[in-house]
């Protein structure tokens, strides 16, 4: 799908990856809706003013917190009324809190809210319309770590694995009604996420996922997201060693776990 003259939304638009997709996705031409927590949007609307200089009309920024059914609801609804229906949204807020299986449940439930309910819940609410009108794109943001694992998170690790889950469903149940879904799947991409990740109660810590391979910037990401949306690709992989991993892990699961157990002794040792 070519994104100039569409409608998008994308969510956690006040963070790297989110506010690299609103510029992105401007500057292909799209209008913007640009969604984030309140207490972040100022962010986002900063970001907005800017856009409309360049193009009048062309952005808004809503406030709206996706780890509930009715901040979806409500973000959709002030989206089509800023520019009528969506064709393109971008499920992108995210989190990354919680390490172990003593992580506190509200940190479990905040999780998997923001992280899959999110997604559903917005595809609640998107998919008649798309289905009625035969096209829509809805793009996940997940994680490498929802075709890996995540070592030093557990809920990371499950949430994105239900993302990818979640959106491969989409694509299955709908595909042939027109909607089309992209699975973003990065490694470390340099956002306050992966800057905040060694923090005491955080989720992967940045030297693990630094470990792991090059870190993107997250204009770079746009850019290869922007690319795999018009090739409309399923999995869109910044970094493409994650294919081989994922190869390896699929072709014999057990020596993958013991390289990952060895991967991770290396991490608490170093
Ligand atoms: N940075 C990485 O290395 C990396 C790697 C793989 C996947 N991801 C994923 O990319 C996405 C974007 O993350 P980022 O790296 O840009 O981090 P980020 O922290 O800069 O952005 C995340 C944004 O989501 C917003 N958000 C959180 N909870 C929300 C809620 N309840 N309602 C609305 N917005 C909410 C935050 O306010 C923030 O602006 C996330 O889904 C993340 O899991 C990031």
């Amino acid at each position: 799908m070519e994104l100039a003259g569409k409608n998008v939304v994308v969510t956690g638009a006040a963070g790297g990856i989110g506010s690299a997709l609103v510029a992105r996705c401007h500057a292909e031409g799209a209008k913007v809706v640009a969604s984030d927590l309140a207490s972040n949007i100022a962010v986002a609307e900063a970001q907005i003013t800017r856009l409309n200089v360049s193009r009048g009309s062309s952005a808004v920024a809503v406030a709206a917190d996706v780890a509930t059914e009715r901040g979806n609801q409500s973000l959709i609804d002030a989206a089509e009324t800023a520019f009528g229906a969506i064709d393109v949204f971008f499920a992108n807020a995210g989190v990354a809190i919680g390490r172990d299986i003593d992580t506190p449940e509200t940190d479990w439930q905040t999780a998997f809210n923001v992280n899959v309910h999110a997604h559903r819940w917005a595809a609640k609410y998107l998919v008649p319309g798309w289905v009625a009108r035969g096209e829509g794109y809805f793009c996940s943001t997940a994680s490498a770590a929802g075709l890996l694992s995540q070592i030093g998170s557990a809920p990371y690790a499950l949430t994105k694995h239900a993302a990818v889950a979640f959106a491969e469903w989409l694509s299955i149940t709908y595909g042939d009604a027109g909607l089309k879904v992209s699975c973003l799947c990065p490694q470390g991409v340099n956002t306050a996420m992966l800057r905040g990740g060694d923090e005491p109660g955080a989720g992967p810590g940045s030297s693990v996922v630094r470990a792991a391979g090059k870190v993107l910037e997250p204009e770079e990401v746009a850019e290869i997201v922007v690319a795999g949306i018009r090739a409309e690709s399923f999995l869109i992989l910044p970094h493409p060693e994650v294919l081989t991993y994922l190869q390896r892990k699929t072709g014999d699961y057990d020596r993958w776990l013991a390289g990952m157990r060895k991967l991770q002794a290396r991490m608490l040792t170093g």
